[in-house]
Order: C-alpha cells, then sequence, then structure tokens
C-alpha cells in the first residue's frame, strides 16, 4: 500500500485493525453530519495565494504556555490509544515527542500516566473527564502532577456519551459483542499479535491504578454511560482549579458565550472542540464555530481547535480563522494503527511539509502572520 499523504493512513488502519476498533476510531455520532462537516467544511476554506515575497525563512514554531512547538499542532486525547497499537500511548508519545509538540494523553487511556511520562524528553499533557468519583479525580491530577504533566486539559462536552451507532453494527457493543470481537481479531493476525497478545494488559490503566484493580474494556460505553457525570458545572472547575496548578485548557468549547465564561473563570486555555463529531450530531463544524469564538475572545485566553483536521495546510486553514495552535486525532491515530510511532512521526512531517507550502504559497513566513487576512471568499 502505498503512504504518500496524511489520508493514507485511514484505509492503512481499515486493513490492520479489527473492525470493532476502526470504527470505534472513524464513526461519529448519529448520522454522523458533524463529522462529515468538520472535514468538509475545513476543506472548504479558501486562502488567498500571493507570490514573490522571498519566503526563504520560514518559521513554523509557535511557543505556547512557555513551551516551544515545532508547529501549531498538539496530538489530541484519545481513548483507548493501547488497543490500536502495542502500547500506543507510548508509541504516540514518543513520535510527539522527537516532533518536539505535545501529547495529550486521555483519561480513558490504555496506558497509565507513570508507563508514559518518565520515558519523555518533554512534559506531556493529561487530559481529565469528570467522573462521579470525585476521589478518582483527586487522584489523578495528583499523579498527573507528580509525573510533571505541563497542561490540564479538562473536556466538559461529554457530561453523557454520545449514541454512536456504529459501534453497535462493528461490535464494539451490541448483541454478542465478545464473541463478535474475538472472531475479528483472529482474524486480523497482525493486530492479534502485536496488540492482542504482546500489548498486554489492555485495560484503563489510569483507573485500574487508582482501583487497585484491572477495569476492563469488556463493557466500555457502559462504564464511560455509568461513571461520567452529567452535574459537571464551573463549580466543578473551581474544585479542580485547587488540585492543579499549571495551565488549565477547557476543551469542547463551541459557543462564544461558552468561551466567554472561560475567560472569566480564569481558564488559560480553550479547545474550540466537538470531540470530532462523536457527540452532538448536528452542531456546527469546529471551522465554522470558530470565527464568533476568535472575535469574542481572541488574545485573552489560548484558543486551540480541533476536529476535522486532516493535514497541514488544514492546520494553516484553522489559524487562519481564529486558533492560536491546532490538535489532531483521527489523523495520528490512522498512522499509529498503520504504522506506530515511525507512522506518527512520518505523518507529523507531511503535516510540516504541507504547512511550509501553504504558508510559502499565502506569503507569510511565521505563524503569528497567519491571520484572517489569508481568508478569500470562494464562492
Ligand atoms: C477514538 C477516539 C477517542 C477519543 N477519546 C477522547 C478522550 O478520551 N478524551 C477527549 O477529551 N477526547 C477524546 N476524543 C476526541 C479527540 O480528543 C478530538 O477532540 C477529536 O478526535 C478531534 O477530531 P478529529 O479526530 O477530527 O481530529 C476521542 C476521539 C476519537 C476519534
Amino acid at each position: 500500500m502505498i503512504i504518500s499523504s496524511p489520508s493514507d493512513y485511514r484505509a492503512a488502519a481499515q486493513k490492520r485493525l479489527p473492525p470493532f476498533l476502526f470504527h470505534y476510531i472513524d464513526g461519529g455520532a448519529y448520522a454522523e453530519k458533524t463529522l462529515r462537516r468538520n472535514v468538509d467544511d475545513l476543506a472548504d476554506v479558501a486562502l488567498r495565494q500571493r507570490v514573490l515575497k522571498d519566503m526563504s525563512q520560514l518559521d513554523t514554531s509557535i511557543e505556547l504556555f512557555g513551551e516551544k512547538l515545532s508547529i501549531p499542532v498538539a496530538l489530541s486525547p484519545v481513548g483507548l490509544t493501547g488497543m490500536y497499537a502495542q502500547r500506543g500511548e507510548v508509541q504516540a508519545a514518543h513520535a510527539a515527542d522527537k516532533k518536539g509538540i505535545p501529547f495529550c494523553m486521555s483519561t480513558v487511556s490504555v496506558c497509565p500516566i507513570e508507563e508514559v511520562a518518565p520515558k519523555l524528553g518533554r512534559p506531556m499533557w493529561f487530559q481529565l473527564y469528570v467522573l462521579k468519583d470525585r476521589g478518582f479525580m483527586k487522584n489523578a491530577l495528583e499523579r498527573a502532577q507528580a509525573a510533571g504533566c505541563s497542561a490540564l486539559v479538562f473536556t466538559v462536552d461529554m457530561p453523557v456519551p454520545g449514541a454512536r451507532y456504529r459501534d453497535a453494527h462493528s461490535g464494539m457493543s451490541g448483541p454478542n459483542a465478545a464473541m463478535r470481537r474475538y472472531w475479528q481479531a483472529v482474524t486480523h493476525p497482525h493486530w492479534a499479535w502485536n496488540v492482542g497478545v504482546h500489548g498486554k494488559p489492555h485495560d484503563l490503566g489510569n483507573i485500574s491504578k487508582y482501583m487497585g484493580k484491572a477495569v476492563g474494556l469488556e463493557d466500555y460505553m457502559g462504564y464511560l454511560g455509568a461513571n461520567f457525570d452529567p452535574s459537571i458545572s464551573w463549580k466543578d472547575l473551581e474544585w479542580i482549579r485547587e488540585f492543579w496548578k499549571g495551565p488549565m485548557l477547557i476543551k469542547g468549547i463551541l459557543d462564544p458565550e461558552d468561551a466567554k465564561d472561560a475567560v472569566r473563570f480564569g481558564a488559560d486555555g480553550i479547545i474550540v472542540s466537538n470531540h470530532g463529531g462523536r457527540q452532538l450530531d448536528g452542531v456546527l463544524s469546529s471551522a465554522r464555530a470558530l470565527p464568533a469564538i476568535a472575535d469574542a475572545v481572541k488574545g485573552q485566553i489560548k484558543i486551540l481547535a480541533d476536529s476535522g483536521v486532516r493535514n497541514g495546510l488544514d492546520v494553516v486553514r484553522m489559524l487562519a480563522l481564529g486558533a492560536d495552535c491546532t490538535m489532531i486525532g483521527r489523523a495520528f491515530i490512522y498512522a499509529l494503527a498503520a504504522a506506530g510511532q515511525d507512522g506518527v512521526s512520518h505523518v507529523l512531517d507531511l503535516f510540516e511539509k504541507e504547512m511550509r507550502v501553504a504558508m510559502t504559497l499565502t506569503s507569510v513566513n511565521k505563524v503569528a502572520d497567519i491571520t484572517p487576512d489569508l481568508l478569500v471568499q470562494s464562492a
């Protein structure tokens, strides 16, 4: 299979993974309208081509919360990453580290914080969900701090899990799920050997460590439904602030009024995100939501954005729409599933190359100059 662009990794991942895992990554909520919009709306953003401006000195780096990033990209938190590749969180974090960008570990990762953070040359970020057990949250924050995590990403758009109907069809959930998953595993021997056999233990590492016993993946969505807390409000964030001293980002903002609340609360950053189209179907794509949010809070708080970013050109588009930095989910996960750490490194290098082309042909030689001035009406 020829891999020449980031999007080629999707097909490669589909070949390698048992269908229940591929569709868990690839799918979205309900009719997947927002999932498609995320990609389509971003691809529709037209940039102003400008030429003959001597672009020989081009710098793709940024500074964020006192850290240098070689490109304005961070890896979004993705649950169960250790099921897509052997100890997947470790591999993805190493690739991010090598590239000089942050890896953000999900609460519901397979590898626990302590397996990943000490091996890295730069601090990772940690993402927290609101679980009913506040003892777990406090424990996770203390462990993340002890492991040197430099930023906390607090995800607020999942007080309840969205309905992902693909999962029932693929065997992630639904009738006879365990039997169907077993059959899919044995018919995908590369995955079965590398991840199924040699990628153990397969549990939610951060939660197991707190509970003192393995919290398994058997009924993963059932676990999320039972343990996620729909009572979450700004009060909970104040409680978290007491335990977390570093930069705190609120992930899942899609409305300017919520962005203003985040500024009032004193957050250091927001992540404009619809969870990659996995929660409320029909909401705006991040690309469409971002300009109004940037109008409301740009300069008062760092604006990060994810959902739909598939290549380096999309990064430039998202920045032109108002983001200070982007994050990527599926784009790195497909590469991880297909080719492990090397796949993620490759995709990040492709992102940089594509960014350089986009910056050269829009005549911006530093990231701070990527502004709405680069946008042009396409129709
Ligand atoms: C398989 C999968 C699992 C995810 N798990 C989490 C998670 O544990 N925590 C979280 O905050 N977001 C999670 N997300 C959302 C991502 O952090 C990110 O917002 C989303 O993937 C961005 O969209 P993109 O995939 O189009 O880049 C997950 C996304 C995917 C695809």
